[in-house]
């Protein structure tokens, strides 16, 4: 007993004493329970904060205690992986109970468009703060500016609208900044930027990527940027001259104003900057002659002149450039030869010349030593050297698509020398032999679409052993399909051409396989999802598969997201076993024999963004529970089958944008819900607005190719069915629809006069009803319509003029409607059918005071719907399947940099 006093003493006094210390071994149960809480505000689909569970946090994944006091000083839950790891939700106000922070990355998240919460401002110590591409929307609070500790700021790629005031005041509070970064942030009305990023003694670099600056302040009373080492500007379509003070800022090394309207001389004064190491100039308004004293900022490392209107030779002073390692003039309008100046370059490693006028031979590239990327599509190129020739440089990549290349037409020997080269391509470069034996079997990537390429393919294409992307499209193959191709394939694009036979199978990684547009026949294999286990896309669109879909086809393994077996003789039901292939997102039935009903199974396909079955014989009810299960349909068509009985509720799919019942045989009327549909009314819900690799591909393919085959974005058809009933007044709600077909029914009553706020409505077709009344004079305000067709309905009254309907001139548009008159009919207004008309307008004016109000909606619609163009633009510039090469080679920011000019380039025309 007596001895053990002490010691109970001891160890008493011990833990006394670490208390005081602060010495700890679990967590705060305070910041426990403000994690728990801050979890259970969220969604975490993939189950990453399973180890979030149990008293001591600090061990949960993301947290970081300090070993000294054992609070929370670090909390890092960055995605930086798929959509579908993102955890969704909301920031929970506790949050603010982990006083100790110093660094938070909820980076690549996705905080459901919510704003960025104002108490993050109350976390005293950060000096770390990550909230890019996590799907925040709306203004940036000035809270922020309490953060006085914060040493790096990162809130790009989030949803920020135009018409978000941005006061960029708080920033110049942030005294301690280091790195800030802004992309997409709105600062239209921020005219005060400059001075506010002036006040950052520290700053060292500074990215305002699409930010609307709007225009460069002329002066600077002080440029106190004395540490500013890069400063990147891209994508604000700012219309000025580059301003002198800029080039005071001495420290710059990295110097990106790409993407903007920078016009007048080329500023010279750019010599000052004689730290800089990086300068880019692309895409701006740059003109005339390529200047000389470009070869005196000698430490250059990096030149981007791309897409100007420079014009003539590259002078021979470039040469001067000797530690130059990337240099892009492409898209000028260049001429001449470069051997004198480029072509001296010995540290040249990228050179992108495409689209000038250039002359170029082997000998001009004879001391370029270090070269590994060569882009030099879209010139004149003349190979002539023998076949010893052995070039200084070892290729990675070489781009010749659209090259003129002359005068000799056998392809280059020394191409077998390039034993590192990965990537070629070659479309558009009028091939019509085959050269396969001369490639370096070193190639992952290997693009001769657009090509004469015909007959079938030679054996020697199976050496290519390292050949991950293989695109073939739009030749004249026309034999069977060999099955020797390298077994690593991942990526095989075949369609356009005229390849019959079976199908290809047996390779084991290939995860995209396109054969639309070929001549392919017989049934279906059920072997392919054994022999091809890793398929993700099939396209087999547009052949001559015949018999029915095989029932056991479709494995639960399978890893299908697109199936596309639409344009080709099928025949029979959709099988159950379909409904395996749980992880579709598009499926694509249209154009075959098919009959039956929809299967009841199909219902557990829940990630199915893309049904299309029309154009085929499909019979009995629209099922419901389309409208209750399938909660992440965008596109439904079911057109031009025998569907019969009424529309069901389908508005409470949140993100349906196309929907196409027409040609068949639907009765009762138009739901009045229908005007309930959220993204046809306001912005478009897309889940990720972010930019990792995966999820960029992917979702933006699915976009192209939706939109590949039905044209418009948004669209709502029920023409030709026995639809009866009002037009409901509702469908005025849907602000973000851009064609609306009616036509051919039994509706009845007025056009309603809500129609006129759909503003962003191009098609409109109501012929073919029994529709009575006059014509809203609302229609008049549609700015955007193209098509219109009002014919064969009991309208009457004066036709309303102005605006938008004054171009429509064919009279054919009203016909079948014996009591409308005025232009375009030739029928004069008598002065009663006159009067009934004004009556009419006189009513709608009471509604038009509404009207600014609308503008000013459509105004912002126009953008978001621009914004949402973003993740689609990307590939309606390029296509997808080069943003997939792209993305397996980690060449991921070029890609970036493109989208980035386009966002501009799309403002400036909206
Ligand atoms: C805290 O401890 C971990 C491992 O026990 C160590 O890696 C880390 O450097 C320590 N941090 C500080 C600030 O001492
Ligand atoms: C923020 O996180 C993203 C990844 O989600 C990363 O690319 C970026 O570099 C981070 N920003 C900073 C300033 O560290
Ligand atoms: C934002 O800019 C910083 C430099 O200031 C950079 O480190 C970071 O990677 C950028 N973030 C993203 C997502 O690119
Ligand atoms: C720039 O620095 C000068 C001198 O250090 C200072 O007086 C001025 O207030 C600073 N400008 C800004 C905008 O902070
Ligand atoms: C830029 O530097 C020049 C001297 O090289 C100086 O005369 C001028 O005042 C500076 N401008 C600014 C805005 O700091
Ligand atoms: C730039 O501004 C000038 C006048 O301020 C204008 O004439 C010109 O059209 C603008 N350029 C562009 C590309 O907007
Ligand atoms: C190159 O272009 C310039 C101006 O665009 C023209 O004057 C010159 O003749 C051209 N030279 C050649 C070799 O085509
Ligand atoms: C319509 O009325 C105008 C004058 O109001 C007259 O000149 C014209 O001939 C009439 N046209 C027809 C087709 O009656």
């Amino acid at each position: 007993m007596g001895g053990r006093t002490p010691l109970l003493v001891l160890t008493f006094s011990l833990a006394v004493l670490s208390i005081k210390l602060g010495i700890s071994h679990g967590c705060r149960e305070t910041e426990r329970k403000a994690l728990i809480d801050f979890k259970r505000g969220l969604h975490d689909p993939s189950n990453r904060l399973s180890s979030w569970v149990g008293e001591d946090c600090c061990a949960w994944e993301g947290v970081g205690c300090s070993n000294i006091s054992g609070h929370v000083i670090k909390l890092d839950l960055r995605n930086s992986r798929r959509c579908k790891w993102a955890l969704r939700g909301d920031i929970t106000p506790s949050l603010p109970s982990l006083q100790q922070l110093n660094r938070l990355d909820l980076s690549g998240n996705y905080f459901m468009h919510k704003p960025i919460p104002k108490f993050l401002g109350a976390f005293r110590r950060l000096t770390y703060l990550n909230l890019s591409g996590a799907g925040f929307m709306g203004r940036v609070p000035a809270q922020l500016g309490n953060l006085s500790t914060l040493q790096h700021l990162d809130l790009s790629y989030n949803c920020y609208w135009d018409d978000e005031v941005e006061n960029s005041g708080w920033i110049s509070l942030l005294t301690s900044l280091r790195h800030l970064n802004m992309t997409w942030v709105s600062f239209t009305n921020a005219a005060n930027w400059l001075q506010d990023l002036n006040a950052l003694p520290h700053v060292q670099e500074i990215e305002l990527i699409s930010c609307d600056l709007g225009t460069f302040p002329r002066s600077l009373s002080h440029v106190n940027f004395t540490s500013l080492t890069t400063l990147d500007l891209r994508g604000n379509y700012i219309n000025s001259t580059i301003p002198d003070w800029v080039f005071n800022i001495t420290s710059l090394e990295f110097l990106y104003l790409g993407g903007n309207d920078l016009h007048g001389f080329f500023p010279d004064s750019v010599t000052k900057l004689t730290s800089l190491k990086a300068l880019d100039l692309s895409g701006t308004q740059l003109s005339g002659s390529f200047p000389d004293w470009l070869g005196n900022i000698k430490n250059l490392k990096s030149l981007d002149l791309s897409s100007n209107s420079l014009c003539g030779s590259v002078p021979a002073s470039i040469g001067n450039l000797s530690l130059l390692q990337h240099l892009s003039l492409g898209s000028n309008d260049l001429n001449g030869t470069i051997s004198k100046g480029i072509g001296q370059l010995k540290s040249l490693v990228d050179l992108d010349l495409h689209e000038n006028s250039l002359s170029l031979s082997e000998d001009d590239l004879a001391n370029l030593s270090s070269l590994e990327y060569l882009d030099i599509s879209y010139n004149f190129i003349e190979l002539n050297k023998s076949d010893d020739w052995i070039p200084p440089f070892q290729l990675q990549s070489l781009s010749m698509d659209f090259c003129q290349i002359g005068p000799t037409p056998q392809f280059p020997q020394w191409l077998r020398t390039q034993t590192t080269l990965r990537q070629l391509q070659l479309s558009s470069a009028g091939i019509k032999d085959m050269f396969f034996d001369r490639l370096p079997s070193s190639l992952e990537y290997l693009d001769l679409s657009y090509n004469s390429l015909h007959g079938s393919l030679p054996a020697s294409l199976g050496n290519l052993s390292m050949l991950r992307s293989l695109d073939l499209g739009s030749n004249n193959l026309n034999e069977a399909f060999p099955n020797w191709l390298p077994s690593g394939l991942r990526y095989l694009y075949l369609s356009d051409n005229k390849i019959t036979g079976e199908v290809p199978q047996f390779f084991p990684k290939l995860k995209y396989l396109y054969l639309s547009n070929n001549s392919f026949s017989g049934n279906l294999s059920p072997r392919i999802t054994n022999t091809m286990p890793s398929l993700q896309w099939f396209d087999l669109s547009m052949n001559n598969m015949s018999g029915e879909i095989p029932f056991s086809y479709w494995k639960t393994s399978s890893n299908l997201l697109l199936l596309d077996l639409s344009s080709n003789k099928l025949v029979g039901g959709v099988p159950d076993s379909l409904c395996n292939l749980q992880m579709l997102e598009s499926l694509h039935l249209s154009h075959n024999n098919l009959s039956g009903q929809i299967p009841h199974c199909l219902k557990s396909c829940t990630e199915l963004a893309t049904l299309d079955l029309g154009h085929n014989n499909f019979i009995g009810n629209i099922p419901t529970w389309i409208g209750e299960s399938l909660l992440y349909l965008k596109t439904l068509s079911l057109r031009s089958n025998a569907f019969t009985g009424s529309i069901p509720q389908l508005s409470s799919l949140p993100s349906l944008r196309i929907l196409d019942l027409s040609n068949n045989n639907l009765s009762g009327t138009i739901p009045q819900s229908f005007g309930d549909f959220n993204a046809l009314k306001s912005a478009p819900t897309y889940q990720c607005c972010y930019f990792n690799n995966d999820s960029l591909y992917v979702e933006g393919s699915e976009l192209e190719y939706t939109t590949r085959q039905l044209s418009m974005d948004t669209l709502i058809d029920l023409s030709n069915n026995y639809l009866s009933g009002n037009i409901p007044e509702e469908l005025g709600n849907l602000h973000g629809l851009r064609s609306l077909n009616l036509s051919k029914n039994y509706l009845i009553g007025q056009i309603p006069w809500s129609i006129g706020r759909m503003k962003q409505l191009e098609v409109l077709d109501l012929s073919r009803n029994n529709l009575s009344g006059a014509i809203p004079s609302d229609l008049a305000a549609l700015n955007f319509l193209n098509h219109l067709n009002l014919s064969y309905n009991n309208l009457s009254g004066r036709i309303p003029n102005g605006n938008q309907l004054q171009t429509f001139t064919d009279s054919s548009i009203y016909a079948g409607n014996p009591n409308l008159c005025g232009p375009p009919l030739t029928k004069n207004c008598t002065l009663n059918i006159a009067k009934a008309g004004e009556e009419e307008q006189n009513e709608d004016s009471s509604k038009s005071r509404m009207e600014t109000l609308w503008l000013y909606t459509s105004i912002t619609l126009g953008f978001i719907i621009g914004f949402w163009a973003i993740c689609g633009s990307l590939l309606l510039q390029q296509t997808w399947r080069t943003s997939y090469f792209r993305a397996i080679d980690n060449m991921f920011d070029k890609l970036y940099v493109m989208m980035v000019v386009t966002v501009a380039k799309y403002k400036r025309k909206l």
